[in-house]
């Protein structure tokens, strides 16, 4: 049923019992990767590729213009979709550890996942490793972009926090199903909550954070880069390799041997940095300007309302402390995300037409 790569096959697979192995270097013989053309996944996908050359990687993979591209860099590609549930569940049944960086809320997805899993343990083989991307809208507030300095901050280290997850929350049905499925005890969950991730990506197809991808089109079709209110409302940012060292920190304590712990202790933020909607937005706003995609170089204020309605919403507050990733020894080192956003701006645009009609019509 796998569509193997015909150029380059990935190197031979060590069976080892990671149990024994433990101690020496983390070896896994199989993954199992959604999401793997994204800006998340494929950075992803390119560090287990360093990290564990000789496990057997499989990434499902929807475009099939996309099939030779992930074969490149040396997974196995599948061709499917989210909506292949039995495809996904017999996938994840055969991976030592599945990766779903793909969608942090299409709960069938998830539920076909949970499926695959729970059929391996049933099976009587060793029980699987799941490592989820959510995100931190998990914990936005209800703010129209303002930033209130009594707001509730959210702490990893707190499990009460995380059991708080309900299901009405952005992300909740998700991340609800995965940790009862830890709790449950079918499954190894490790769930990592990223805060806006920046910094261009090392996957082999998309680069850019989406984050900036629909900042760029929603400014491109209203000709200006807009924020929410007075756009004093926070948000925690990651770099992405910032992003994917935490990865690596997470995957390999998820090999050294079964947890001992809650699911809820195995949920991971992951925000080293912040920044106010204004300051950044104003700053893109300048850049979008001079390549030419909106007609000012301002950003405009919007109501909370507009935005809604332009189905992009920038206006509330997520304020994340990640102690819990801190303790993995996890040290965040790359720039922030003004830093580089001059490289992440210039690398989105090349993502759009240049031969947007707005560029003609710019005075
Ligand atoms: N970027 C951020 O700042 C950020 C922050 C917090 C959380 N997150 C979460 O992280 C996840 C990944 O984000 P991202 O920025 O990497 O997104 P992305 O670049 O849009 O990647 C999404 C990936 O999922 C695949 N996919 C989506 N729908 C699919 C379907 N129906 N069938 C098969 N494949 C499908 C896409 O395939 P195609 O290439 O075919 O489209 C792509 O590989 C998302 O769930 C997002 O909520 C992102
Ligand atoms: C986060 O929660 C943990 C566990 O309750 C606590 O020890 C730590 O001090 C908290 N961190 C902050 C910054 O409040
Ligand atoms: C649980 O595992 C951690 C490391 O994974 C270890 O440091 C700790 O001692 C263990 N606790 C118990 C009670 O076994
Ligand atoms: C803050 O992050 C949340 C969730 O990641 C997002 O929905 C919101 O639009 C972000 N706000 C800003 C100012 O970027």
């Amino acid at each position: 049923m796998l569509s193997c790569c015909s150029r380059r096959k990935p190197s031979i697979s060590i069976q080892g019992d990671r149990k024994e192995m433990s101690n020496l270097s983390v070896v896994m013989s199989s993954v199992f990767l959604l999401g793997a053309t994204g800006y998340i996944g494929g950075s992803l996908l390119i560090q287990l590729r360093k990290s564990h050359p000789g496990a057997k990687i499989t990434a499902l993979v929807r475009s099939p213009a996309d099939l030779p591209v992930i074969c490149e860099v040396g997974a196995i590609p599948l061709e499917g979709t989210f909506s292949d549930y039995d495809k996904i569940a017999e996938c994840a049944s055969h991976a030592d550890m599945v990766v779903n960086a793909g969608s942090s809320d299409n709960k069938d997805m998830i539920l076909a996942v949970l499926r695959g899993l729970k059929g391996r343990k049933e099976a009587g083989r060793d029980i699987g490793i799941f490592i989820h991307v959510s995100g931190s809208s998990v914990f936005l507030d209800d703010a129209e972009g303002w930033f209130d300095p009594e707001g509730r901050v959210w702490n990893d280290s707190n499990e009460e926090d995380i059991k708080s997850i309900g299901d009405s929350v952005v992300h909740g049905p998700v991340d609800v199903a995965i940790l009862k499925a830890g709790e449950d005890g079918y499954v190894y969950t490790y769930i990592m909550c990223p805060a806006l991730v920046y910094g261009v990506g090392s996957g082999p197809v998309a680069k850019d954070t989406n984050f900036y991808r629909n900042l760029l089109k929603a400014s491109v079709q209203s000709g200006v880069a807009t924020y929410v209110g007075e756009g004093s409302n926070v948000n925690g940012s990651v770099h992405i390799s910032d992003f994917v060292l935490l990865f690596g920190l997470i995957s390999e304590l998820s090999l050294a041997g079964p947890p001992n712990n809650s699911a809820y202790a195995r949920y991971f933020f992951a925000t080293s940095g912040k920044f106010a909607a204004k300051p950044l937005v104003s700053q893109i706003a300048r850049l979008f300007y001079e390549k030419g995609f909106t007609i000012s170089p301002e950003p405009q204020s919007v109501t909370f309302e507009e935005a809604k309605g332009k189905n992009y919403m920038r206006a509330g507050n997520t304020r994340m402390q990640a102690d819990r990733s801190f303790a993995l020894s996890w040290k965040p080192v790359q720039p922030t995300c003004f830093d580089t956003l001059e490289t992440d701006i210039e690398s989105v645009s090349k993502t759009i037409s240049k031969a947007s009609p707005l560029q003609e019509c710019k005075p």
